[in-house]
């Protein structure tokens, strides 16, 4: 470099580093690359394990809990469907376990000397029954969506309830079936869509998919957001809350 080169540092890059030396100091790696969606993944599983023991929501006025659809069998089937997929293996893998780097982590002090090993360790062969926790997770869909018919049935209205709980119902489903196993099931299995049976179609359904799939974190995020919004709806309703209102009768 040349003495009279100027180096331009722009103030946010300052401001940046700056942020990243003062926080190393005072807080563990994990609070300054905190990870919204693993620790509110982690909080409303935790949470909601202890409020579906503690603090049961009853059906009421047509209205069925997501944790408790189709019984308590909601926490771990979509609880392990969830924590095996793609999304929040990401999440844990390289902000709990670290493993393996990606370009997200370039700057870790150990970058350079820790070495991906695969998936050769038991627990994370266990992430590859992610495929039959799917086949589970779409058996699953339907009662979602009967809640929303039998609170449809209740008062033959629809209310604001009903949305809540068909909100949560769609955003399940879009998660779900826009995961990367689907996409393998699909069509991400044929090597020749010309040479296989209805191959024009399945590619056609493949693509589709393949925009959905390209927001699977997204849905990972917001469906999650829904259910313990749903829940949290109702447990407010049920502690009397003025919150629900007919919009229309049938
Ligand atoms: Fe996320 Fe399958 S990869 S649900």
């Amino acid at each position: 470099m040349h003495n009279n080169q100027i180096v331009e540092v722009s103030p946010t890059g300052i401001h940046r580093n700056l942020q990243k030396s003062v926080a190393k100091y005072f807080f563990p790696y994990e609070f300054i690359e905190s990870n919204w969606r693993l620790w509110t993944f982690i909080i409303i599983i935790a949470l909601g394990s202890w409020a579906l023991i503690a603090y049961p929501v009853n059906p009421m006025n047509g209205y069925i809990d997501p944790f408790y659809s189709p019984t308590v069998l909601i926490v771990p089937i979509p609880g392990l469907f969830r924590l095996t997929c793609y999304a929040y293996r990401k999440d844990y893998h390289r902000h709990l376990f670290h493993h393996p780097l990606a370009c997200e982590n370039t700057e870790r002090e150990d970058s350079a000397t820790r070495r991906y090993t695969g998936e050769k360790n038991a627990v994370f062969q266990f992430e590859n029954l992610h495929r039959y926790m799917l086949y589970a997770g779409i058996l699953l869909l339907p009662f979602f969506y009967y809640d929303f018919y039998v609170s449809l049935t209740y008062a033959n209205s629809l209310r604001i309830g009903s949305l809540v709980i068909l909100a949560n119902a769609l955003t399940l489903t879009a998660w779900t079936l826009s995961c990367h196993a689907f996409r393998h099931l699909i069509g991400g299995n044929i090597d020749c869509y010309s040479c296989a049976r209805a191959g024009g179609a399945r590619n056609s359904v493949w693509r589709i998919q393949s925009w959905w799939n390209s927001h699977h974190e997204a849905l990972a995020w917001i469906s999650l957001l829904t259910i313990f919004f749903t829940d949290l709806y109702l447990r407010g309703l049920a502690a009397g809350l003025p919150i629900d209102h007919i919009l229309f009768n049938f």
